[in-house]
């Protein structure tokens, strides 16, 4: 199996299981990771996702570079539209969120993975870069848009254009990274976390998730408007039930 999902309780963890080839996505690893991404979509007792590497080296060295070495430009396009549908839009568009547990080497579309996610933690030997045009090519994984977002586009083009990879503590001062722990540390670091997303609503939580990415599609005054829709929206659900009653009746929510 090229991904392994485990689910304990209302976490799911997805492994990313290609070890000898530092996890590179291949095709196969692509598909077997939108299977397991559309059962954790699907499962409603799943509240938190976290993606993880297996071994320690890497979390994704890229995308399979013998699988694409042969392709031509109509290849090359079909390969890029249709990773990015079945895997790296498909884990943004989840509506419960994913951490990526970046422990060790996230580059090409191993960094656009973990730029998909929502949360990023990365262990403390990790190096994150976007080397495609050292190969010829350049990030087809949503790379150009979803790096330039989250560092600004200064720091997206320095990394674009040198092909180069920053350190984990570098990532973190760049907003690229959330946190950075121990590799020892960082799965226990990042449940952690999961467990404090998985107290709140998840009704909420969707909404949030929908708003703000909708947000980088919108102008200010639509991504406004759809934000007070979304807020309406929460009006009508169960967890605001639940969560307001709780709060006035001094006890704990308890979201189904
Ligand atoms: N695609 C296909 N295979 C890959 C790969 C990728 N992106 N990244 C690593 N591998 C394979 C290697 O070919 C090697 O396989 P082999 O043992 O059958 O020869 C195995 O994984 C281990 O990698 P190796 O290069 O020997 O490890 P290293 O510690 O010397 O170097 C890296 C680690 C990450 C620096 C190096 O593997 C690398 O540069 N990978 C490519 C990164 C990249 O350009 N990604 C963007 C792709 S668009």
């Amino acid at each position: 199996m090229n991904s392994i999902l485990e689910i304990d309780g209302n976490i799911a963890v997805l492994t990313i299981n290609r070890p000898d080839k530092l996890n590179a996505l291949n095709r196969e690893t692509i598909e077997s990771l939108h299977d397991h991404l559309s059962q954790v979509r699907e499962d409603r007792s799943i509240r938190v996702l976290i993606i993880t590497g297996a071994g320690t080296k890497a979390f994704v060295a890229g995308a399979d570079i013998a699988e694409l070495a042969h392709l031509e430009i109509e290849g090359g396009e079909d390969l890029a539209r249709r990773g990015q549908q079945l895997l790296f839009d498909f884990v943004e568009q989840m509506p419960k969120p994913v951490i990526a547990a970046v422990n060790g080497f996230a580059l090409g579309g191993g960094l656009e993975l973990a730029m998909s996610c929502h949360i990023r933690y990365a262990s403390e030997n990790a190096k994150l870069g976007l080397p495609e045009v050292s190969l010829g090519l350049i990030p087809g994984y949503g790379g150009t848009q979803r790096l330039t977002q989250l560092v600004g586009k200064g720091k997206a083009l320095e990394m674009i254009t040198s092909a180069g990879m920053i350190s984990a503590a570098e990532a973190q001062e760049w907003g690229l990274v959330n946190k950075v722990v121990a590799q020892e540390n960082l799965l226990t670091e990042a449940k952690a976390l999961a467990a404090t997303i998985a107290r709140q609503s998840p009704e909420a939580i969707a909404h949030a998730l929908e708003t703000v990415r909708g947000g980088f599609e919108m102008s200010q005054k639509e991504a406004l408007n759809n934000e007070i829709k979304h807020f309406g929206a929460c009006f009508g659900t169960e967890d605001f039930k639940e969560g307001t009653s709780a709060f006035l009746e001094k006890r704990k929510p308890e979201f189904k």
